[in-house]
């Protein structure tokens, strides 16, 4: 079959362009959105990600407060420094990178961020005020899937869709976000995951199938049906001798093989890794607008 590409680095261009006004006018009343990021430790993965989400907020005219801390910060220091963000007018996102060091309890620094300012939208106030359709900060991933299946021409509604994972970061938002009876949702959803006993029988199944178990290249071609819409979320890191970096990043989906049997499929990297980071950036503007009255 003849598959097209979903290309997240285009998609994610023109959610950025759309912003861009947003962005000016907010500067044009003396209010430059600001976004602060903070790291604890030194994840390769994670110091990679923020680094990128730093150079987005430069791209587009978004202030980054950029907030490193050793691995061994407390967790009180941590609470210290949202509580000080939270305060900090010129702050309009706060967005605390995951995994957390282990001294940490990441969901109480997470019920910590003022829910006005979480760009992350992982706070249960939001992730309540989205599974009941009220306006909120969306969580990135799962809604720059969303907006990458509609702006291809692939509307979630009507359609079967599978997810595999049930994170809270991906999997469980996502699953509920394309359940809403608002544009983007619509859809009849299964969700998948580790305690499924035949998952391969369900994944047949989906119109659409949205991957997000952290296993590289997990789904393979007799996963799924002629025809099948394919997001893949995930990003591994596998050793490869043959590169620089001595990795190589593969998804949750054996590309390769699956591709032969879609009807259009995301690459990894270049899918939905750029929409993530653009829905942060979406995230922000709309936090800032809020915050200044604008609608
Ligand atoms: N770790 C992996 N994905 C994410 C994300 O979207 N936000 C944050 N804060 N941490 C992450």
């Amino acid at each position: 079959m003849a598959h097209t590409l979903i290309d997240g680095k285009q998609i994610a261009a023109e959610v950025q362009g759309e912003l861009s006004g947003r962005i000016d006018r907010l500067v044009e009343t003396g209010h430059r959105p600001g976004l602060a990021v903070v790291l604890v430790g030194e994840n390769p993965a994670s110091i990679s990600y923020v680094t990128a989400k730093e150079r987005d907020c430069e791209k587009v005219g978004i202030a980054s407060f950029d907030h490193r801390l050793p691995v061994e910060t407390s967790q009180e220091a941590l609470l210290d420094l949202v509580a000080r963000l939270n305060a900090d007018d010129a702050v309009d996102g706060i967005l605390v990178q995951l995994p957390l060091p282990e001294q940490i309890d990441s969901d109480l620094v997470l019920q910590s961020i003022d829910p006005v300012k979480d760009v992350d939208g992982f706070h249960p106030l939001s992730l309540g005020r989205m599974l009941t359709g009220l306006p909120t900060l969306l969580p990135c991933t799962p809604h720059g899937v969303v907006q990458m299946l509609v702006r291809s021409g692939h509307d979630p509604a009507g359609k079967h869709v599978v997810v595999l994972g049930r994170s809270n970061i991906v999997g469980k938002p996502l699953a509920n976000l394309l359940a809403l009876k608002q544009p983007g949702g619509n859809a009849t959803v299964t969700v998948c995951h580790s305690r499924t006993p035949d998952i391969a029988a369900v994944t047949r199944q989906a119109d659409i199938l949205i991957a997000a178990i952290g296993k590289p290249e997990f789904v393979t071609a007799d996963m799924v049906k002629d025809g099948v819409v394919v997001i893949d979320v995930g990003v591994n890191r596998v050793d490869d001798a043959t590169r620089k970096r001595g990795y190589r990043l593969v998804g949750d989906v054996d590309f390769e093989g699956v591709k032969e049997r879609a009807s259009a499929i995301t690459p990894v990297p270049g899918g939905v890794g750029p929409m993530t980071r653009t829905m942060l950036l979406f995230n922000t503007v709309v936090a800032a607008e809020r915050r200044r009255g604008i609608e």
